[in-house]
């Protein structure tokens, strides 16, 4: 018997030992969108950390850091090129926003005055006499609010991001080819956003970006596995979004709100959560999120390096929490629909026009372990698109298609959810030979049969004859 079959086997034996199906009923508001993604809102980042940061007695960056010196050498930054020509990336570089400032003598952790730039003008002025590309330029990071170790005033701050604009504008004309200039990427606290983009002005950060704040996600919180399986845990970061929509409507910076680095967040990710299956509970929710409160940009901390990595740190396999990426950013298009699902709140449900028309993508994700949900899909009727905002929209017929509908069924390996062996269709998924990503074919299920979103399982569906005004 091959090992494909003694796989198979296994799934068969724990599908038939779960014990419930629920049925539930999902509602997708297919005549309007509720928010607007970037068409590359799937981003990860690569760090600068080097080899020796250690915490909790381990070492999980190993030499996936950008550099292991002090300082980026202008061939590292060659080299850094090449590999994001030939994987055809967008980059956005993270500035040091300290360079020039010291250490205030009168508050901890505060540095005091104003940003020098030459470092960044030499760094531009060299990125273009070579043809580089970069996309944006964000400004600092984890100085926003009380900082992390470090922090800037936020008067400070939206002056001398003024100065960047100005200096990114002197040296790339050109507005079709300027670098975006994002900031300030750290942790959302509304007072300290709000001084800083009055200092700044309206025109001068192009996108507002915050950090991700599961706070205790990655310390050594040994109840973190039951959190993010906890609908009502998942939920609190429902306000951070709310609060950074909140200033993105009032300022509405050019290109909106980021999540601009997001993990297990403190020292590299928790070892027995991050990359295994269970992460994607929070990770797949978290994109679901991001895009439902109109955030532009998702960026997971990190593409390698770390315990976070979606590529293993020493082996560069992927992680589980890669293969959701990867059919997020394949299927779920930019253009975010309202959803309502009544009586469960562990069937986690998004869904946006497909990325590639006609249809639209759903994104499931199933938080019980020993329940499956019998889901079938209710539209609005499409008149009621005309009523006014407080008349109670009636989603009055039930939708029934008629065309296979293309299922993506992610599980894990004998269910142990802090495995890393991701199953699509009942398959493994492992790099074959020549190292590349296995292909990831949808499952065709006819359309007269509820979606069937197994225990502890994430579920991509893709209905090519959904009736979504707002995906036309
Ligand atoms: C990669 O570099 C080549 C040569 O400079 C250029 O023509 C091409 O557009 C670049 N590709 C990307 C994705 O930037
Ligand atoms: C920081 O300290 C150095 C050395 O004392 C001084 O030369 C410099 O002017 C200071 N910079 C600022 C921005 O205060
Ligand atoms: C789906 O199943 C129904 C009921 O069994 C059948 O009538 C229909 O032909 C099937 N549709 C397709 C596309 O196979
Ligand atoms: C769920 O759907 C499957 C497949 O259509 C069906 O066999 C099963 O009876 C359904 N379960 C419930 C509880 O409705």
């Amino acid at each position: 018997m091959d090992l494909k079959c003694i796989f198979s086997l296994a799934i068969l034996v724990f599908q038939i030992s779960l014990s419930s199906t629920q049925n539930v009923n999902v509602v997708i508001q297919g005549a309007t969108s509720i928010a607007e993604t970037d068409d590359n809102f799937v981003c990860a980042t690569l760090d600068w950390w080097p080899t020796e940061k250690c915490n909790y007695n381990q070492c999980p960056r190993g030499k996936a850091g950008l550099l292991n010196l002090g300082c980026l050498p202008m061939e590292r930054w060659d080299e850094l090129n090449k590999f994001f020509n030939q994987s055809g990336v967008k980059v956005t570089f993270g500035l040091n926003a300290l360079l020039g400032r010291n250490r205030s003598q009168i508050e901890k952790g505060l540095w005091v005055g104003d940003w020098q730039l030459q470092n960044a003008r030499d760094l531009m002025k060299y990125t273009i006499s070579r043809g580089y590309k970069v996309d944006s330029y964000e400004f600092g990071i984890q100085l926003s609010g009380a900082g992390m170790g470090a922090s800037v005033e936020a008067e400070q701050y939206g002056k001398d991001i003024v100065v960047l604009k100005k200096l990114v504008k002197e040296l790339h004309p050109d507005p079709k080819t300027q670098p975006k200039v994002l900031g300030p990427s750290g942790y959302y606290d509304e007072k300290w956003f709000n001084s800083f983009l009055e200092v700044s002005g309206h025109d001068v950060v192009d996108g507002g970006q915050f950090l991700n704040s599961m706070d205790a996600y990655a310390s050594d919180d040994p109840n973190m596995i039951t959190k993010i399986q906890d609908p009502s845990y998942l939920n609190q970061d429902a306000r951070t979004y709310k609060g950074v929509l909140n200033i993105v409507n009032k300022f509405k910076p050019q290109s909106g709100a980021w999540v601009s680095e997001s993990g297990g967040v403190l020292h590299g990710g928790a070892k027995d959560l991050s990359p295994t299956f269970v992460d994607r509970f929070w990770y797949l929710d978290q994109l679901g999120m991001a895009s439902t409160y109109n955030h532009k940009v998702f960026c997971r901390q990190t593409l390698t390096g770390g315990n976070y990595a979606l590529l293993s740190t020493t082996t560069s396999i992927p992680n589980p929490d890669y293969y959701g990426a990867l059919l997020w950013h394949r299927l779920m298009g930019s253009t975010v629909l309202a959803v309502t699902q009544e009586p469960n709140p562990n069937l986690r449900v998004y869904a946006h026009c497909v990325k590639k028309k006609p249809g639209i993508s759903i994104n499931f994700i199933n938080l019980l372990k020993d329940s499956s949900f019998n889901v079938t899909l209710s539209n609005y009727e499409h008149q009621s698109r005309n009523l006014r905002s407080t008349d109670v929209a009636k989603p009055n017929f039930e939708f029934r298609g008629s065309k296979d509908r293309e299922e993506y069924h992610l599980a894990v390996l004998a269910r142990n959810i802090q495995g890393q062996i991701v199953l699509l269709k009942d398959v493994p998924m492992v790099p074959i030979e020549t190292f590349d990503i296995p292909a990831m074919e949808p499952k065709l299920v006819n359309a007269s049969t509820p979606i069937s979103i197994a225990a502890h399982s994430i579920v991509y569906v893709t209905i090519r004859d959904f009736q979504a005004p707002a995906c036309a």
